[in-house]
């Protein structure tokens, strides 16, 4: 199955041989969208014309003769100071929807990137011994989609869990674990909630000693030297942590519906060999310099309070290695072992500093080069109903699973009411992919950079921009195939389409343009609001345009087939999402 070039893309391809035959200098980029007007609209021939100097409405007419209206093209036309307004024919729109439905592969004909590169995603990255919270949740919903989309661009994606899995911290908790050995039981025997609860005890036990207990805080701090010196008892015990809050984190990605990979669970830790190197490398080249004792790296224009530069501390006085050592450490390892041509880091905007100097250090030191792209997708914060951070009634930080329990709950009440052929057990099984399906949707919708309300009432709500509003398009067209019977869905291509038809058709043809924008833009709400306008555009073709008692059979089954491809771009879309579509709603 040869990929189909989209209607627009074929469109370009006639528009860019007309200007390349009228002004042969001009690299043509008529730059096609989609219009009110007409079907679609070029406006790159004024800054061509502006170019060439010469008038834009001239260079438009003498390119509009230039086209051979046809098969594909139906009309265009000259429009304002040297617009083109494109009507293609009711056929090419068939055409090539139907070429789309042939794909056997499942991507609806969409070609893959000619020159894909290899983008290391850093995304769900908690921390060890620590709840997820609900900040965890974006970054874990953003990475997901996107990797999921930039793989379907042909992209080759690594994940990488940049776990929180080294610090000081685990002085205090392997000490207490020395001293009450037994507390945590072993990985293999817990599930995620017992896990994260003796986490948890032993979180608070030991927390509760160190700050009470000087001479226990002494032996703490003896315990960070143990592990760093990578003492064989403290590393086991070090590994237990580690491997308890696996348990946990796996449990709450299946309630999330996402998979996550063990050998890209690759935490700091992970980066401590290399470490001192990083170090050596950056003072040798004279991108970190000594400052008080420790390593830092200076940037003019990066200045904090007071007007004072902020450094970016490679290495403490006392020798120790932070969050700056991983990261720096990870990028040279990203880039020379990885081979990425992009890094993208899925992190809390908070952070944007932090991963702004660790980018200008690698480029600095030569181990991000002009051929290698690195970019923070800053997200912004998850807010209450009351538009402040989302915090419980008692003002705590709200627990990832929590919130993903009562929207499967207040999904389960929506799905209930609506179901007509569903047994109990289907009703729970639909609560669970309209409920977090309803969460990550609202999550993807809004462009990442800015803040969302957590509102479940609104996130599961059948009308407006939701998920659920989109399955249920899938299930009612699901349902319509069923109804169908013998019928079978067939491209009618000499058929005639009417107003609904042509502007689902044209919406259909834009699927493949549209994925790889988002994906190249880093910007899954295109996508999503790409699927909601098709829902609605279905929408108003199913209140117009009669399906089944269509007044021909081959209106009938080109119907059908507008359906189903509408169904099979809904399913694609949303599963790029990380959303499921269930069959039945
Ligand atoms: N574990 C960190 C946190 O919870 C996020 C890690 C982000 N990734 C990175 N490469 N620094 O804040």
């Amino acid at each position: 199955m040869a990929p189909v070039t989209s209607l627009s893309d074929s469109v370009n391809q006639q528009l860019g041989s007309a200007i390349s035959a009228t002004l042969p200098e001009a690299s043509a980029d008529p730059l096609l969208r989609r219009s009110d007007r007409a079907d679609f609209q070029a406006n790159g021939i004024l800054a061509l014309a502006k170019k060439a100097k010469v008038n834009p409405r001239d260079l438009a007419t003498q390119v509009v003769s230039r086209i051979v209206t046809g098969d594909v093209i139906k009309d265009v036309e000259v429009s304002g100071p040297g617009f083109l307004n494109i009507t293609v024919t009711d056929r090419a729109i068939t055409d090539n929807l139907a070429a789309r439905y042939a794909d056997e592969t499942g991507r609806l004909g969409v070609p893959h990137a000619a020159d894909p590169g290899i983008t290391v995603v850093d995304y769900a990255q908690p921390n060890v011994a620590k709840e997820m919270h609900v900040g965890h949740l974006r970054s874990a919903v953003i990475g997901d989609a996107l990797r999921a989309m930039l793989d379907f661009t042909g992209e080759k994606t690594i994940g990488r869990h940049h776990i929180g899995d080294w610090g000081t911290q685990f002085g205090m908790l392997i000490q207490y674990l020395v001293e009450n050995p037994g507390e945590l039981a072993p990985a293999a025997d817990v599930d995620g909630e017992q896990a994260m609860s003796n986490l948890n005890r032993v979180y608070k036990a030991s927390r509760m000693v160190f700050d009470s207990d000087e001479e226990f805080k002494e032996r703490a701090r003896k315990r960070v030297v143990a592990l760093q010196s990578g003492d064989k008892e403290t590393l086991d015990l070090w590994q237990q942590f580690v491997d308890e809050s696996k348990v946990y984190f796996y449990s709450v990605f299946e309630k999330l519906d996402m998979e996550i990979r063990d050998d890209e669970i690759v935490g700091e830790s992970a980066y401590n060999e290399g470490m001192p190197e990083t170090a050596r490398l950056l003072e040798e080249m004279g991108v970190a310099v000594r400052s008080e004792g420790a390593l830092v790296v200076f940037f003019d224009e990066i200045r904090g309070k007071d007007d004072q530069p902020v450094p970016l501390i490679v290495q403490k006085a006392d020798g120790g290695f932070g969050y700056a050592a991983s990261d720096l450490t990870a990028i040279r390892n990203r880039v020379t072992d990885l081979h990425a041509t992009s890094l993208l880091y899925v992190v809390d905007v908070r952070q944007s500093l932090h991963f702004k100097m660790v980018f200008e250090a690698a480029r600095r030191a030569g181990w991000l080069t002009d051929e290698v792209t690195a970019h923070n997708m800053g997200y912004g914060t998850v807010l209450g109903a009351d538009g402040k951070p989302f915090k419980t009634r008692e003002g705590e930080t709200v627990r990832l699973e929590d919130l993903l329990d009562e929207a499967v709950q207040r999904a389960a009440e929506v799905v209930r009411e609506k179901a007509q052929d569903l047994t109990e057990d289907e009703i729970q099984e639909r609560a669970t992919q309209v409920g977090i399906g309803a969460v990550k949707y609202a999550d993807l919708s809004t462009s990442p950079s800015r803040d969302y309300k957590f509102d479940l009432d609104q996130m599961v709500s059948l009308n407006g921009d939701t998920s659920v509003y989109l399955q249920y398009a899938y299930a009612r067209i699901q349902s319509i195939l069923r109804k169908a019977g013998e019928v079978r869905p067939t491209a009618h291509p000499e058929l005639e389409l009417t107003e609904p038809e042509r502007a689902l058709g044209l919406h259909l043809d834009a699927f493949g343009t549209t994925v790889f924008e988002a994906a190249a833009e880093y910007a899954p709400h295109k996508l999503a609001a790409y699927l909601y306008q098709l829902a609605s555009l279905y929408t108003s073709f199913y209140d117009k345009c009669p399906v089944l008692k269509a007044d021909t059979p081959p209106q009938v089954e080109n119907r059908l087939f507008l359906c189903d491809l509408t169904a099979r771009t809904l399913h694609q879309g949303m599963a790029l999402l990380g959303i499921r579509t269930p069959e039945k709603l």
